[in-house]
């Protein structure tokens, strides 16, 4: 048997939701897992990215992320997306990503993969759990299975209680962050495993 494949997929206008992508990376990959990071196209033209030095910068950081496939999609056990906050629900380029989805649901092929997500807003209440729970609706259309992070670990006592997935505001990533996010890039690696009979080759069992 081998160990369970995971695709973490995030959309990042600033930079945040690209932050907490590369941390869900190393945790799920520290837990054993196989691991694809890819990243949503842009929708926004190129001129009005430009225009703006934050947006620029983080669509150079992101270039040379693949941009999520099918391929991707089908061949992941698990999801994790990360998702921007806009007025109270998804970012649009998560949105329009998710509708590209069709061909995918019409075949049954995300069935049974988890997912979990993951949201950021300008402001603690400004959204994210909307956000995600939006996303989730999506993920149920699919007949995937949601892997929300609940209490299931001390740090969501901590990371501001979203049981739903963690959230953040803008910027890098809080020591206290990166935990949460561990903590739920791990349980959708362990959850995954047992749903698909992988082994997990933990990177800190040797
Ligand atoms: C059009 C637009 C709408 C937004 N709506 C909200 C909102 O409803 N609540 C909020 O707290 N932040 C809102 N924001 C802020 C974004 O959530 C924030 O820029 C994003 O989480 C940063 O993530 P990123 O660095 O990965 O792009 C909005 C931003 C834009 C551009």
């Amino acid at each position: 048997m081998t160990s369970p494949k995971i695709t973490i997929v995030f959309y990042s206008t600033y930079g945040t939701n690209h932050g907490v992508a590369q941390a869900a990376v190393e945790a799920a990959e520290a837990a054993g897992a196989q691991v694809r990071l890819r990243r949503i196209p842009e929708t926004a033209p190129a001129q009005v990215v430009a225009s703006q030095e934050g947006w620029k910068a983080q669509a150079d950081r992101a270039h040379d992320i693949p941009v999520v496939s099918h391929d991707d999609l089908t061949w992941a056990d698990g999801i994790f997306v990360s998702s921007p906050t806009r007025f109270g629900g998804m970012a649009s380029q998560t949105r329009a990503w998710l509708d590209t989805l069709g061909p995918l649901w019409q075949k049954g092929a995300l069935a049974n993969k988890t997912v979990t997500a993951t949201a950021s807003a300008q402001n603690p209440n400004g959204g994210t759990e909307g956000a995600i729970q939006q996303l989730y609706v999506t993920t149920m259309h699919m007949g995937m299975i949601i892997v929300a992070p609940g209490y299931t670990d001390a740090v969501k006592f901590e990371d501001g209680g979203n049981p739903y997935g963690f959230s953040t505001t803008p910027g890098a990533l809080s020591e206290v962050g990166r935990r949460s996010v561990a903590h739920q890039a791990t349980r959708l690696v362990e959850v995954t495993a047992r749903l698909v009979g992988a082994d997990l080759a933990r990177a800190d069992a040797a």
